[in-house]
């Protein structure tokens, strides 16, 4: 089997919570380590062109990549041994998306079910990036020709129709330019509900500031929030499934487990039979112990904005040395 390289986009947010850290920073390092360590590369890009799709204030935008980045690399993104840039700093992403767009079929684009959710009943009124996006994105990969791109259940459709491009734009200029990438399913991420409301995911968007643990939170914060989680009077029992109709309960085991790499039914087992007067201050103190670095990490970081923007560009250079010979076969291959 050829290397493994493994293409993955982040879209620019900023303001990142517990969440995004567990279910997506966290993932994306063990992906690293482990693709690396089976000799494989890894490319993370920030995807600050997909981040047009909505309007977003230009500042913002900035901002965004800039903590996203600080983020990446204080949680453990290695910016020597993977290749981390910003999307919009190798320009053949929107060059090759350009020529991809005379490949893909309106009716492929128009079977994509994230368009209509996030255009809802403004059709009309969405931005044609918004509905060109997964083409912007088949690019984004295609161009590296990688091998292997992690997918989430929402972007399954998405990678499918990348090598539906790859596979019409090798057909129809008889040559074997584009590598399909096959779907990357790393272990389920785990998904994090309200601190206040376990019916409801940990979000940015959320209303209650008690219910979003934020990577930027102090010390104290982090540990406040945790000892003030809404849980239930019940101990904890012997089992996982025993917890079943115990949102507050399973989501805090969750979120533990998560955070000490660790099985649920493990820290079930290890905490059976006591309370959550006794579970919360533990989780505080692996919170703190676990988040507290990152968080310091990244402020150090962002105190040097140069030094970010120094990692984005040298990325941004090992790219667009990947980028720019395929890009011109692409387009030798159209007779360009
Ligand atoms: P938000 O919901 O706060 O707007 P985003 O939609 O920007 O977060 O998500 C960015 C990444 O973080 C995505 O990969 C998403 O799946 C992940 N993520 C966001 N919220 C959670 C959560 N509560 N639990 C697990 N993963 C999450
Ligand atoms: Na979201």
């Amino acid at each position: 089997m050829t290397n493994m390289r493994v293409v993955s986009g982040i879209k620019p947010t900023g303001n990142l919570h517990l969440g995004n850290y567990l279910g997506a920073v966290k993932q994306w390092v063990a992906m690293q380590d482990q693709i690396l360590s089976q000799g494989g590369e890894t490319m993370y890009f920030i995807a600050d062109l997909h981040g047009l799709t909505e309007w977003i204030a230009p500042a913002d935008l900035r901002a965004n990549t800039i903590e996203m980045t600080a983020t990446l690399v204080a949680a453990g993104i290695d910016p020597e041994r993977s290749i981390l840039f910003n999307q919009a700093r190798v320009p053949q992403h929107s060059e090759l998306s350009c020529l991809l767009n005379n490949v893909a079929r309106v009716g492929w684009l128009n079977r994509m079910t994230q368009f209509k959710d996030k255009a809802g009943k403004n059709r009309e009124g969405a931005s044609v990036g918004l509905y060109d996006y997964p083409v912007l994105m088949a690019a984004d990969v295609l161009l590296y020709n990688a091998t292997h791109v992690p997918v989430g259940e929402d972007q399954k459709q998405h990678l499918e129709l990348a090598r539906d491009i790859a596979t019409k734009f090798n057909a129809d200029y008889e040559t074997e330019l584009f590598t399909l990438p096959a779907p990357l399913v790393s272990q389920a991420a785990p998904r994090i509900m309200s601190l206040r409301d376990a019916g409801a995911k940990m979000s940015k968007s959320n209303p209650s500031e008690q219910s979003v643990v934020k990577l930027i939170d102090s010390d104290e914060v982090i540990a406040d929030k945790f000892r003030r989680a809404k849980t239930d009077p019940d101990l904890l029992p012997e089992t996982w499934e025993e917890l079943g109709s115990r949102p507050e309960a399973r989501n805090l085991v969750t979120i533990f487990a998560a955070l000490a790499d660790r099985t649920t039914a493990e820290v079930v087992a290890e905490y059976a039979g006591k309370g959550f007067g006794q579970f919360k201050p533990a989780l505080a103190d692996l919170a703190v112990a676990k988040l507290g670095p990152i968080r310091d990490e990244m402020t150090r970081l962002l105190a040097d904005q140069g030094a970010i923007d120094a990692i984005l560009e040298r990325g941004a250079e090992r790219a667009r040395e990947l980028a720019a010979p395929l890009l011109r076969r692409a387009q030798e291959a159209m007779g360009l």
